[in-house]
This record gives structure tokens, C-alpha cells and sequence, in this order.
């Protein structure tokens, strides 16, 4: 059920992980292509437009750095507004039955129905400028007398979407569809929910998905990059640093990303991704069978022409997990 409510959401501005290793996250962070905050309080990382993470060591004697479903993972998600006026109708709105209090900073704080802490502040986030690729198709070339973009390592603008493994996904997107006004951009049956919060934008800004692992835990962190040459030049300068491909790259079949996922050290993954699809009211929300093909359009990995994945894509990494096993469909 999608409602009418519009609190003036666009996006996730920042997520907070506590982790038990600080100095392997910071490595990971950095190595990512973020941008380190020096001088803050916590270990905070940002993305081109200002979006980012902050990590703090695992504490569970203190609730802000207790993650959710594991001794590493997420605590909280911030979520930007358009408008001051947003974050007093969003604190009427949760006030009715739980915590929900504007702080000194302006920031609202409460609480989701899955044990995510939340977030709200009118947005940090900003429109930076960059050269956008042009593309030379067949008789309609748009770069001339310029040579294509280069890479020597990816530099995110932006978060895309977080996604967030659960026990049962329509039940947990509820909270988000009903009490903030997120709309649903598309499904798989009740297995995974693609949910936007604002009604134009990103396909999705997370995604609330059925995994095998009982419980409710983060699964994965998407960022935004330029165009599919910063995925695969980027993800090949975060290959050689040593970490491990989860999956990718590829195309996702839901959301149409250009995709290439990376195993985080304090669990699941963060993902490059390109070329989402943007959509607006006029979107229609489809129902897709949950099945290992919807994961993707193609990915390299992918070695049975029905589809079926096969995981990492060389030797080196064979021993990673299976994304099928673990539940991982798409997103
Ligand atoms: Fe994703």
C-alpha cells in the first residue's frame, strides 16, 4: 500500500556503523574512493555531494553504537529533508507512538520498527558539478574531438541505496510505506521490497529483501558513480587493493544499475553502481519472480546460459560466498 504523505524526504544523508575492527572499516572507506572528514569527532567518511558513514566502535553499553543482528553493522540512517518544516511533521507523525524529539543540532532522532535508529535533518547534501559522459552513438555522437573518461580509481558522488535483510520484507517495509510515505518502485512477490522516499528520484532508496540468515541485519550500502566505466575501473583499483568481490560486475534486471559489489570487513557488502533508473509518479511498479536470473541482466561470473550465478569471478575468489546462498538477489 503506497501513501500520500510527502514529508519532503530525498535521500539518505548519512549511516552510522559500529564495527568491532575501526582500523580495517577506515582502510575499506578510504580505499572506497570516499573522502576522509579530518577533524570530526568519529571516524567519517563522504562521498562527492556530502552524503557518507560514520563508524564507531561496537559498544552495546551505549545504544547509538549497537548495531543491528551482528557485533558489526548499522545503527542508524540519517535521512534528508527539503524543509525545516519537514522535520516538525515528520516528529507529529512518529510522536503518536514512539520517541521522536528535534535535538539542539536540529536533527529529529527515533526510531524505526526494526531497531534502526532514525535520523532526520534538513539535508547536507549538495549539487556538485562534473563533466557527465557523452556518449558517440551510431550517427548521434555527442563527445567530439574529446577523448572518453578515464578512471584510475572510482570517487562516488553519492549514496544510492541502502539494503537491509530481513525476516520478511513487505512487513518491514511497512513502517516506511505507511509512516514516512516511501512508495513502492517495484517487488519481487514478498520477498524483496524496492521502496523510494519521495515520489522522483532514485529507483530505490532501500531495499528491504528476504534473507536466508534469519533476522534483521544491514546487507548492503550502494554508491553512486558516474557512468559504468568508473564501476569496472573503479572496481578493478578496489580489487588490487585485496578486497573481495561479492558480485559483479554486471547489470542489474530491477533498477537497470551497473553494478559490481565488494564484501565489506564489518559484513555484507557496498556496491558501485551506475545508471539507475530515475523515475517519477508516472512509474509502474512490477511484481518480479524471486529466481537467481532476476539478479541481473548479465554479469560477469555468470556462467550457465540459464542464468544461474556462479559467484566470484576468478580463482582467486572462489571461495567467496555464493550471492544466491546467501540470499542476495538484487538491489
Ligand atoms: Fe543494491
Amino acid at each position: 500500500m503506497t501513501t500520500t504523505k510527502d514529508f519532503g524526504l530525498n535521500g539518505i544523508d548519512e549511516l552510522r556503523f559500529a564495527v568491532e575492527d575501526l582500523d580495517s572499516a577506515e582502510r575499506f572507506a578510504a580505499d572506497w574512493g570516499l573522502t576522509r572528514i579530518e577533524g570530526a569527532d568519529t571516524l567519517r567518511f563522504r562521498a562527492l555531494d556530502g552524503s557518507g558513514v560514520e563508524f564507531v566502535r561496537t559498544d552495546t553499553s551505549d545504544p547509538r553504537c549497537t548495531p543491528v543482528g551482528d557485533a558489526s553493522g548499522l545503527v542508524e540512517m540519517t535521512w534528508g529533508v527539503d524543509f525545516p518544516e519537514n522535520l516538525e511533521a515528520l516528529r507529529a507523525e512518529l510522536a503518536t507512538d514512539r520517541e521522536a524529539v528535534i535535538d539542539d543540532e536540529g536533527v529529529l532522532r527515533s526510531h524505526d520498527d526494526l531497531g534502526f535508529r532514525l535520523a532526520f535533518r534538513v539535508t547536507r547534501r549538495s549539487d556538485v558539478d562534473y563533466d557527465v559522459t557523452r556518449y558517440n552513438a551510431p550517427r548521434r555522437p555527442a563527445r567530439i574531438d574529446e577523448r572518453a573518461p578515464r578512471y584510475d580509481r572510482a570517487q562516488p558522488y553519492e549514496i544510492s541505496h541502502l539494503a537491509i535483510g530481513v525476516d520478511d520484507a513487505w512487513q518491514a517495509a511497512q513502517f516506511y510505506l505507511d509512516r514516512l510515505g516511501f512508495r513502492v518502485s517495484d517487488r519481487y512477490a514478498d520477498r524483496g521490497i524496492f521502496a523510494r522516499c519521495s515520489a522522483e528520484g532514485n529507483h530505490h532508496n532501500v531495499f528491504f529483501m528476504n534473507a536466508k540468515q534469519p533476522g534483521t541485519r544491514f546487507n548492503h550500502l550502494a554508491w553512486k558513480v558516474r557512468d559504468v566505466h568508473e564501476v569496472i575501473l573503479g572496481g578493478q583499483a578496489f580489487d588490487a587493493k585485496g578486497w573481495l568481490t561479492f558480485a559483479g560486475p554486471g547489470r542489474h534486471l530491477v533498477s537497470s544499475a551497473c553494478f559490481w559489489y565488494f564484501l565489506t570487513p564489518f559484513g555484507g557488502s557496498w556496491e558501485y553502481a551506475a545508471d539507475e533508473d530515475i523515475v517519477t509518479e508516472e512509474w509502474q511498479p512490477q511484481d518480479f519472480a524471486a529466481e537467481a536470473h532476476i539478479f541481473s541482466q548479465w554479469t560477469f561470473g555468470l556462467e550457465k546460459s540459464d542464468g544461474t550465478l556462479k559467484g566470484p569471478i576468478s580463482a582467486s575468489r572462489a571461495a567467496g560466498p555464493d550471492p544466491v546462498a546467501e540470499g542476495q538477489f538484487a538491489g
